[in-house]
């Protein structure tokens, strides 16, 4: 069920009736305050001035064509031309016991799916996980889930860091450890920052460890047998860390989903092959470039995208165009969406253009970098540590559990201990994922324990606090699984309800479209402030209700419970039955 669709598509019959062009936007859109109705007809507006008349005249003509009957109760026009509708709500009350009768909610499922490549996480695996990456993963796992949820077909790509030349000093430093018979997980590589900063190190001291990484690295790319041995040994050791805070935080991504830098290392030498060939790519200073005018600076410099180094060496641009390729010519993704943090932007309109001009990139794949703002510390400058140090995913993860429980023991409980640790983990784990993904993708945002953790606001406790409340009344009344009443709507906190509850689906095309999140969370705290006022205003288990009446609410309220708990399993967040 979408009601704004729905309005769209009668606002669009009634203006060609008019004679308005077909290309009018009929700019539906949901009320912003309840004088103005539950949506709003804004197209009168456009095609008034494409046609030179009158606004309020032209909104007249609409609505005297539009057939609402079935589902308005009235539709007024408003200001220079707004035409303003009012639902009826007997029409929501029966749209919403459809919902109900629905496993999907009245989501509508996608009749035409896409192949939806989504590019996230992808930390580097020479270090561990560090806040950095916690936004690519959490955003486009959401943006994920709620694709799948829609009915495309979703195929992850965590585009790991594992390739490269540090990779090889790592290795022979791993050598070198193993050798002195030092017990690889257990100590090694129990911490990859202090194994990074001993390689490197031993780099810096040592000229012929040095050359024997560098010797290392030619080796690697050339396949040699015993020094991939050792590459994979370092990047099962890492790619645990990453499964841990994977783990840890409700990521849907799994091993199967790898698909590394290291995976597109055999396409590289033909990447650049091409692009010679196409006279895309010339020679500079040695190395292998494509000039783009498109992307010139204001001085007119063409922007340089560097795909082979002198002395041989593919970069990171190269992999990336080897990735367009297989991602939109070998699977035939119709979207393939990138999350990284803003400073890779040029980047990805560099590979755009080339992969474009080379066709690597089929006309009808989209190719959308997703970028995301810095996470901030108090301070307002980029979240480190006291110390100044990057802080490690993992760590965090474990103090905001922590902190929930230390909020939770403030609360007065009848939980045993092992609820308790279920909800302390559900609860920090849910608020440090919904203050990120509450805010806008591309804005930077301040990290606040206490903000986040709280059970008032558009928190993560205080969705799932709502959902323990609905459940312990849906206890209460003793209802079964199979529990079905009649919808039955009187008052305006049922309609409201009723009317958010509708709106899940205009959320999510939302989320899809644009890759934000964030509007699926002000959505779900809408929803849940509107049962809230639903809540007091609208009595359930008190003496004296009439009983279908009563069932009604309780209906309304199942559905409400049904759909925080679909909207947090789309952001990766859990619920649970009591807090
Ligand atoms: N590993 C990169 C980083 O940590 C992100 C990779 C994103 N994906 C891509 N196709 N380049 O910055």
């Amino acid at each position: 069920m979408n009601i704004r669709d729905l309005l769209t598509e009668r606002a669009r019959q009634a203006m060609t009736r008019v004679g308005i062009p077909a290309d009018t936007n009929p700019a539906v859109t949901q009320s912003t305050r309840p004088e103005f109705g539950d949506y709003q007809i804004n197209g009168a507006m456009g095609a008034a001035k494409a046609l030179k008349k009158n606004p309020r005249e032209v909104a007249q003509q609409i609505i005297d064509a539009l057939d609402l009957s079935d589902l308005a109760a009235s539709t007024e026009i408003a200001g220079p031309g707004f035409i303003n509708v009012k639902l009826k709500p007997e029409w929501l009350a029966e749209q919403l016991t459809l919902a109900a009768a629905d496993t999907r909610l009245g989501v509508s499922l996608n009749t035409a799916p896409n192949t939806v490549v989504v590019d996230y996480s992808a930390p580097n695996l020479a270090k561990e996980m560090h806040v950095g990456h916690l936004r690519s993963t959490i955003i486009g796992d959401a943006v994920a889930r709620s694709l799948e949820f829609w009915g495309d077909k979703v195929i992850r790509h965590n585009h790991i860091g594992d390739w490269g030349t540090q990779f090889g000093m790592l290795i022979a430093h791993l050598e070198d450890q193993l050798a002195e018979g030092v017990d690889l997980e257990g100590v090694a590589l129990a911490d990859l920052e202090d194994f990074y900063r001993a390689a490197k190190k031993h780099f810096d001291d040592d000229e012929a460890f040095a050359d024997k990484s560098r010797n290392y690295v030619v080796r690697l790319q050339s396949g040699d047998a015993h020094v991939l041995k050792l590459w994979q040994l370092f990047i099962n050791a890492s790619v645990k860390h990453s499964e841990e805070v994977y783990e840890k935080l409700n990521v849907s991504l799994t091993r199967a989903d790898l698909r590394g830098e290291s995976a597109y290392n055999d396409m590289l030498p033909g990447i650049v092959q091409r692009l010679q060939e196409k006279g895309l790519a010339e020679e500079s200073d040695g190395a292998q470039v494509v000039f783009l005018q498109e992307l010139a600076d204001k001085d007119d410099n063409p922007s340089v995208f560097i795909v082979q180094k002198r002395g041989g060496g593919f970069l990171y641009s190269t992999t990336d165009l080897a990735a367009c390729e297989y991602r939109s010519v070998t699977l035939g993704a119709d979207r393939i969406i990138i999350f990284t943090d803003a400073r890779q932007g040029l980047h990805f309109k560099q590979v755009e253009l080339v992969a474009r001009k080379a066709g690597f990139l089929r006309d009808d794949s989209t190719y959308e970098h997703c970028p995301f703002g810095t996470m901030m510390g108090s301070d307002g400058k980029p979240f480190k540590t006291r110390t100044g140090g990057t802080v490690k995913l993992a760590e965090l993860l474990d103090e905001a559990v922590t902190r929930a429980r230390n909020v939770i023991a403030e609360k007065t409980s009848d939980l045993s201990a092992d609820e308790i640790d279920e909800v302390a983990r559900k609860v920090g784990i849910g608020a440090v994922k919904f203050a990120d993904l509450s805010k806008h993708r591309t804005s930077d945002y301040v990290f606040n324990w206490d903000a986040m953790l709280s059970f008032e606001g558009a928190t993560a406790p205080y969705l799932q606090y709502a959902y323990t409340r609905i459940r312990s009344i849906l206890r209460r009344a003793e209802l079964t699984d199979a529990f079905n009443a009649p919808i039955v709507i009187n008052e305006d906190a049922e309609k409201q309800l009723a009317l958010a509850v509708l709106r899940f689906e205009e959320a999510l095309q939302l989320v899809m479209r644009e890759a934000t999140p964030h509007v699926l969370c002000g959505y779900l705290y809408d929803l849940a402030s509107r049962f809230m006022t639903f809540y007091e205003a609208c009595p359930m288990l008190k003496d004296g209700i009439a009983p279908e009446v009563r069932d009604s609410r309780l209906m309304q309220s199942v559905v409400v419970a049904r759909l925080l708990k679909q909207g947090l399993e789309l952001l990766g967040i859990e619920v649970m039955e009591r807090m």
